[in-house]
């Protein structure tokens, strides 16, 4: 059936100005990650696609590596874009990134300007875009001036095939380099895409100063650490979950410690009348210098829970003092590497 986007859909999702931009981003985006590639039907990712659409979710987060395989979740965007979404393009934020492994040889990863303009091609070929709204450099690269990487990006630019440029998961010193490098160059930096969440607070001492002085917007990823922050880990590892699949959530990261915070954190989030999914959303945007809680969902279901965070934002101090006591870094930061170098 041809999708019509509901009418409604601007009526209740806060959007969030991006650093000193003049973009907005929706205070929930959607990540195409996990859940998009070819392992998952295409009709469930449809559906996850227009319910997001009409809530408001005008966002869309991708990289070159997406799938399973690598590639794959750009491919069945750009299918139901085609099929969905075209109509609507100039109300959708497309993004994508470049970074990790993606081909074979020395030119298929890291930060060199010859992989990154040639992954920006093949991410538009895949997706069927003539430009997209936000192309990312995924990490940093220690081997390649920061110069080059952040000149590559400028070029995208200027080759009319990105809008804005953002970085993902840099330190707060490399950001600040990359910001002055841009600004030079008269491509700001737009965003920086950290992860981030009740169990990984690594932006916090001093990331998210270097952002807001830089008027530099922050899309944080996996608020729900990848689904540890919900309750279905906590009687076990039930069979349909990330956990399970053998993906990027190691199920020893599923230690009694871990799990005593959270169901710690699950009792304080039911006091509040929120699921524990919701109100880790909730708690990541609790500082203005967060744009956007980057969310991923594998069904419709989730996708409106995560939603519905946003009926309740507010947090008393009684609350955030509690929360402090079981917020502590878990180990979970997976990308720490690249925010260390
Ligand atoms: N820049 C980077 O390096 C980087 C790295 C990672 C992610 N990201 C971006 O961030 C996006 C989100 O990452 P993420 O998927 O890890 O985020 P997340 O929101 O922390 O985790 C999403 C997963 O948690 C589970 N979940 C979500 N809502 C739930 C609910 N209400 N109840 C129960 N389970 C729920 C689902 O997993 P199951 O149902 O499958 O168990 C879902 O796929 C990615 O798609 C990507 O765009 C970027």
């Amino acid at each position: 059936m041809t999708y019509v986007a509901a009418s409604d859909r601007y009526d209740a999702m806060p959007y969030r100005r991006c650093g000193r931009s003049g973009l907005q981003l929706p205070a929930v985006s959607l990540g195409l990650w996990h859940n998009f590639g070819d392992d998952k039907p295409i009709e469930t990712q449809r559906a996850i696609l227009r319910r997001a659409f009409d809530l408001g979710i005008t966002h869309f987060d991708l990289a070159n590596n997406y799938g399973p395989p690598y590639g794959s979740a750009e491919i069945n965007f750009g299918r139901l874009f085609a099929e969905d979404f075209a109509p609507y393009r100039d109300e959708l934020i497309i993004s994508t990134k470049a970074g990790y492994d993606m081909w074979p040889g020395p030119y298929g990863e890291w930060g060199s300007r010859k992989y990154v303009l040639a992954s920006l091609d093949q991410s538009l070929r895949r997706m069927g875009l003539d430009y997209v709204d936000i192309f990312y450099s995924h990490r940093f690269d220690p081997e390649t001036p920061l110069e080059e990487t952040v000149g590559a990006l400028d070029a995208a630019v200027r080759q009319g095939k990105a809008l804005y440029v953002g970085i993902s998961s840099y330190s707060d010193q490399r950001t600040g380099e990359a910001a002055e490098l841009l600004r030079a160059l008269g491509t700001p930096l737009l965003i920086h895409q950290p992860s981030y969440s009740l169990l990984n607070r690594w932006i916090e001492p001093a990331l998210l100063d270097v952002l807001g002085e830089e008027g530099v917007g922050c899309i944080v990823f996996s608020p729900i650490a990848q689904g540890m922050l919900t309750d279905k880990y906590l009687d076990g590892v039930p069979e349909r979950s990330r956990a399970a699949e053998g993906k990027s959530l190691d199920p020893e990261l599923l230690s009694e410690e871990n799990l005593a915070h959270v169901r710690a954190l699950h009792e304080i989030a039911q006091r509040r009348g929120q699921a524990l999914a919701q109100m880790a959303i909730s708690w990541v945007l609790r500082d203005a210098r967060v744009t956007s809680a980057l969310i991923g969902a594998s069904s419709v279901r989730q996708l409106e829970q995560n939603v519905a965070a946003l009926d309740v934002l507010d947090f008393s101090d009684e609350e955030l003092a509690e929360i402090d006591g079981h917020a502590v870094d878990s180990g979970i930061n997976l990308w720490q590497r690249s925010s260390d170098a």
